[in-house]
């Protein structure tokens, strides 16, 4: 008995011990409190922080570096900035611009004013070009992010950056861009956040780089189609050239996503 009461007490300081060392003994945590919101004030943003914006909308949601990169199928626009003054002194130039800052505007909402020889639609004889307006519905940049894109291409050309940040702007243009991680939930936000729509007409969208998808069920099953998303080069659809759609795309998509879109795809049929 004496040994039971013995091993009570002891139980009983043990855990009173605890108790008072866990409301006493530990120090308290305060969380600091949020900072306070940041509100986005594009006029109070600097050339270099907006050049910096242009260049990751040219990587990230303007989809420029699908096209415009080392596989040829698009001109490389590291010299474009300073390019563009001779653009406008080109035989072929039958746009509105008159400056090197309009011209690389230009460029990007009205891609067919003038066609770098060589690059124009196949059979266009350079009159069309395969590149999309990236305000529009597949790409939808804003009005300053175009600005940025074109602060960016100015300054990474060792030409003059002539534009002017946009005092106006709506503060989305500088804001984060939804967390990539979250997986696109229908098969048209897929589309969207992968920018296939740059290169084929699908999902509502125009791109006429690649092949038309809008009956690819027709042609496909599922297995090529998971195939031709992932291993674009295995086997390359006729009429095209190995090359031309990014590899990337296995190392990026949720598995989820690849299946929303492959049973979108397989069940497009006439
Ligand atoms: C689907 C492919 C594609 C995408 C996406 C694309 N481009 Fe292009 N771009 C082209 C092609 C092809 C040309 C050459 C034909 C022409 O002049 O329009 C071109 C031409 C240009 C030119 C003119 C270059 C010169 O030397 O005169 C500029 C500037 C340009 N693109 C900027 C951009 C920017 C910025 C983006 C992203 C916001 C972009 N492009 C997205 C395919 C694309
Ligand atoms: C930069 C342009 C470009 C982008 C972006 C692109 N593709 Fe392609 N795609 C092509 C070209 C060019 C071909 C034809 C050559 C080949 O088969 O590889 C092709 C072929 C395909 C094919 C095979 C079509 C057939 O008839 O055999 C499918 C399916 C396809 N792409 C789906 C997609 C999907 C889905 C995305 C977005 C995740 C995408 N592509 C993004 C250019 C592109």
């Amino acid at each position: 008995m004496m040994h039971f009461l013995k091993v009570v007490v002891f139980t009983l300081l043990v855990i009173g011990g605890f108790w008072g060392f866990s409301n006493f003994g530990i120090p308290q945590i305060v969380p600091e409190p949020p900072p306070a919101e940041e509100k986005l004030d594009l006029g109070a943003m600097t050339m270099e922080t907006f050049v910096a914006l242009g260049e990751k909308i040219f990587q990230g949601k303007g989809t420029c570096t699908l096209c415009h990169n080392k596989m040829g199928r698009a001109p490389m626009l590291d010299q474009a900035g300073a390019a563009a003054a001779e653009r406008l002194k080109d035989p072929r130039y039958a746009g509105a611009a008159k400056t090197a800052e309009e011209y690389l505007h230009e460029s990007m909402v009205k891609p067919s004013a003038f066609v770098v020889a060589g690059f124009g639609k196949s059979g266009s004889n350079d009159t069309e070009s395969p590149m999309p307006d990236v305000t529009g519905g597949g790409i939808g940049l804003s009005g300053s992010e175009v600005k940025a894109v074109i602060a960016f291409l100015q300054e990474s050309s060792g030409a003059e950056v002539t534009v002017e940040i946009p005092k106006d702007a709506p503060a989305d243009a500088a804001a984060p861009a939804a967390p990539a991680d979250a997986p696109a939930s229908t098969p048209e936000a897929v589309v969207a956040k992968y920018g296939c729509g740059a290169c084929h007409i699908v999902a509502g969208q125009e791109g006429a780089v690649g092949p038309d998808l809008t009956k690819v069920g027709a042609r496909l099953g599922k297995d090529a189609l998971r195939q031709s998303i992932l291993e674009p080069d295995a086997v390359v659809a006729k009429g095209f050239e190995p090359g031309m759609m990014p590899g990337g795309y296995g190392e990026q998509f949720k598995a989820s996503e690849l299946e929303l879109l492959v049973n979108y795809l397989a069940g497009l049929k006439p």
